[in-house]
Formats: C-alpha cells, sequence, structure tokens
C-alpha cells in the first residue's frame, strides 16, 4: 500500500519509562503510536491492565500535540473512556467489535468527541460483521493475534480478513470507501511485514520488533519501506 503508516506499540516497553519510551519512538521516526489501553474489570475483555486516560493526559503534555495518538481500547464497556480519553488528548479511538452491543451509538460519540474512529476485530471475528459499519469508521483494524500481550506469534491466516477489507474479497470495504484505514496489529515484524503489505495494510502496529531492537530506526524503516512497495 503507498503511505504506510508505522505505529508503534508500547505495551512491551518499560512502562515506567512511558513518556520517554514513546519519545524514543516519535524521535527514531515513528508515525504515530498505537497506546494499548487493555483492562481486566468487568466482563474481562483481555487478561491484562496497563494504564488509563490519566497517563495518555500526562503524555499529551509531555509530547505536545503533533504525536497521533491511537487508542487501541481491549476494554469491555468502551462506551465509559470515550470522552475522558478525548479530554486527555486522545486521536483515534479504536474500540473492540466484540465489546460492544451498540457500534452505532458508540461510533456516534467518539466522532462527536473530535476523534477518529477505528473498528477492532479478534481473530475469531469475521469481516461479515465488520462490513456494515465500514461506511462510518476510519479504520479497520484486523488483528493478527488475540488481544492482550505483546510478543505473541503473527497469526498469517488473517491475511484473508485484511484481503477482504482491502478489496480483493467478497466485501470490497476499500474500494467501496477508499479512504478506509486497514490496520494489522500483533506479532508484525519484518519477517511478516511482506503479507501484511502484500494484503493491503495500510496502518502497521508494530510493538516487540521494534521495541527490543537496538536500531528502531531501521527496524521503522524497513517495515515502512516494505509495505509501501
Ligand atoms: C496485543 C496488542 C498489540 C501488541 C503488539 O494485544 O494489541 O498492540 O502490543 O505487540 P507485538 O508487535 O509484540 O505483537
Ligand atoms: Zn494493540
Amino acid at each position: 500500500a503507498s503511505g504506510c503508516k508505522i505505529g508503534p506499540s508500547i505495551l512491551n516497553s518499560d512502562l515506567a519509562s512511558l513518556g520517554a519510551e514513546c519519545l524514543r519512538m516519535l524521535d527514531s521516526g515513528a508515525d504515530y503510536l498505537h497506546l494499548d489501553a487493555p483492562c481486566s474489570s468487568g466482563r474481562h475483555f483481555v487478561p491484562n491492565i496497563t494504564f488509563g486516560h490519566p497517563v495518555v493526559e500526562s503524555l499529551r503534555k509531555q509530547l505536545g500535540q503533533d504525536p497521533f495518538f491511537d487508542m487501541h481500547m481491549m476494554v469491555s464497556r468502551p462506551e465509559q473512556w470515550v470522552k475522558p480519553m478525548a479530554v486527555a488528548g486522545a486521536n483515534q479511538y479504536t474500540f473492540h467489535l466484540e465489546a460492544t452491543e451498540n457500534p452505532g451509538a458508540l461510533i456516534k460519540d467518539i466522532r462527536e468527541n473530535g476523534m477518529k474512529v477505528g473498528l477492532a476485530i479478534k481473530p475469531g471475528t469475521t469481516v461479515e460483521y465488520l462490513a456494515p459499519w465500514a461506511n462510518q469508521i476510519d479504520m479497520a483494524l484486523v488483528m493478527t493475534v488475540e488481544p492482550g500481550f505483546g510478543g505473541q506469534k503473527f497469526m498469517e491466516d488473517m491475511m484473508p480478513k485484511v484481503k477482504e477489507v482491502f478489496g480483493s474479497g467478497v466485501h470490497w470495504l476499500r474500494t467501496q470507501f477508499p479512504s478506509l484505514d486497514i490496520e494489522v496489529d500483533g506479532g508484525v515484524g519484518p519477517d511478516t511485514i511482506h503479507k501484511c503489505a502484500e494484503a493491503g495494510a495500510n496502518m502497521i502496529v508494530s510493538g516487540s520488533a521494534i521495541m527490543r531492537s537496538e536500531d528502531p530506526r531501521s527496524v521503522i524503516n524497513l517495515l515502512r519501506n516494505v509495505c509501501s512497495e
């Protein structure tokens, strides 16, 4: 895809140095920051917990207005954090289709709060469920691991879903909605970026492959170059 953007996921970074880690990523050429906000409260959407809107607010203060914050809300009841995240300085609010009974109302609320809308599906959810919302969202996130933790193995069998969203499959979402962004998240790095690029993803989340590298800039550049080929 042309104009691929690379968004490091800081889930696997040293969370006690979050601001510095984000700065390190931005200095290394990150196009945006993918901020994972998993939460184990309520109906246990994922078995992990990181941080909430107070931390996002602090990051915004420290990093200034420019960096794009893509909030990956791996939470049950995503409705409750829309306003707090908007106030804290989030740019995009990505929620899981599986976590809400009323995606339409949530999409509307996110927009009214001035954020872009991302809609995520877990590996077990097909594109069929996402398709009805495609005309109302900015980004479709096709998870390439079970959400919750960084450092898991890339699920190549998710690529047909990306292709469907991109337009070569039955749903042709990208064809109908050319401005729709398609993000992949989970196990993406130099070894797996080719598959994602070929399938048509244009927003690339990469956690451990970038964070654990001694030269994050070269990994980010490599991912962007392969994806934009
Ligand atoms: C997984 C998270 C991802 C994760 C990616 O639940 O949504 O954003 O941090 O990390 P890697 O690239 O290490 O799989
Ligand atoms: Zn994520």
